[in-house]
């Protein structure tokens, strides 16, 4: 199949991460016969330093006629320490998403026993768990009027949502439910806001055409206690803009590292994969980062493909490099791989490179030395 992909590397660790991703897409290609082409495109600070704009129209035009599109990640500390600054890369981000339509974005949890001593949670809650949140990403309080009082004392964000907005994402979710355990739990603070009744009410009125689809609704100062004290308690997660935007980093905790969860984004047109975690400047450069964030959100845009059984063995290159304790600084800060190791050893696995029994003693020689 040929399939072009755009491509944003973005700020921070976006570049280092989302290069070992497109050599795993072409260790991809190679295996199974497929064509893919990259086309580069710019956003975020490195965007705003390149052309003075967060999101160049050029990046939004590449997109539209791509396949799919693979991101690295977005975010400077300059801006984050200047509340003045007019000029954002985060604004870029949010640009594409409301540009593209990008309303549902899907964030899978998943633990891997391998990792477990790593959570600050005891193993036991953590086994099995596997849950999905459905963020709704383009509406809410995030792209709500935004004001700030001439003298600088008052400034307010409105939280808006419409019926049809609240139904184009549970409708997927509900979907999603079905094939998987057949739970959904909204997640919503119906006991203060009207925005959340109005979820509430949409999501009721939802649930009558997936009769099989158990639904429960929680306030989300309660579902963030339950994610730590019963994760496994959740299938699918349907929630608003800003309570997915927290909740999925808390979620993150359970699988061991942030740098661990990929997602994607997707909406009317083309779809949008990319990590979970932030820029993460400090490590920018020092190949550390790790990529399997990234190289996840590769497999799910695989999935979106409809390439099943590429993006199993993308999977199962992960798993096996992460059973075989061949992890990154953030996992094993002592016996850590590199960024670049890793994204080798998952394109050699997936290109078949890897025999039975790995050569150990010759990564051994890859492994850092820094204590
Ligand atoms: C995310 C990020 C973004 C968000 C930022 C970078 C705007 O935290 O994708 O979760 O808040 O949506
Ligand atoms: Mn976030």
């Amino acid at each position: 199949m040929k399939k072009k992909i755009a491509v944003i590397e973005g700020d921070g660790i976006g570049p280092e991460v989302t290069k070992q991703s497109i050599n795993v897409l072409n260790a991809i290609a190679g295996a199974f016969d497929h064509e893919f082409t990259y086309q580069y495109c710019l956003m975020g600070a490195d965007a705003i330093d390149k052309t003075g704009s967060p999101l160049p129209d050029e990046t939004v035009a590449v997109c539209l006629e791509s396949d799919a599109i693979l991101f690295g990640a977005i975010g400077h500390p300059k801006y984050d320490n200047d509340p003045t600054a007019k000029v954002r890369p985060e604004q870029g981000l949010l640009k594409l998403r409301k540009s593209l339509q990008l309303y549902a974005n899907i964030r899978p949890v998943t633990t891997y026993t391998a990792l477990q001593h790593l959570s600050p949670l005891k193993s036991k809650s953590l086994e099995g768990v596997d849950f999905v949140i459905f963020r709704e990403l383009t509406g809410g309080i995030y792209f709500g009027k935004k004001e700030l009082s001439e003298d600088g004392t008052r400034a307010s964000d409105d939280c808006v949502y419409t019926r049809a907005e609240i139904e184009r994402i549970a409708v997927p979710a509900f979907q999603y439910a079905q094939k998987r355990r057949k739970k959904l739990t909204l997640v919503d603070k119906a006991n203060v806001l009207e925005t959340s009744r109005l979820w509430r009410k949409v999501v009721q009125e939802t649930a009558a055409q997936f009769p099989d689809v158990a639904v429960d609704y929680m306030f989300v100062d309660n579902a963030a206690m339950q994610i730590i004290l019963n994760p496994k308690q959740f299938d699918v997660i349907l929630t608003e803009n800003m309570f997915g935007d927290i909740i999925s980093d808390e979620a993150s905790v359970l699988s061991g590292s942030l740098g661990l969860l990929p997602s994607a984004s997707v909406g009317s047109a083309v779809a949008l994969f990319e990590p979970i975690h932030g820029s993460y400047p400090q490590a920018a450069g020092k190949d550390i980062a790790n990529p399997l964030g990234s190289i996840l959100s590769a497999a799910m845009l695989l999935d979106h493909f409809e390439m099943k059984e590429e993006a199993n063995l993308v999977r199962e290159a992960v798993n096996w490099t992460l059973q075989n304790a061949f992890v990154t600084k953030d996992i094993d800060p002592v016996n850590f791989y590199f960024t670049s190791t890793i994204g080798e050893l998952i394109s050699d696995y997936v290109s078949g490179k890897i025999p039975g029994s790995v050569k150990k003693e010759n990564i051994e020689l890859r492994k850092s030395t820094i204590i």
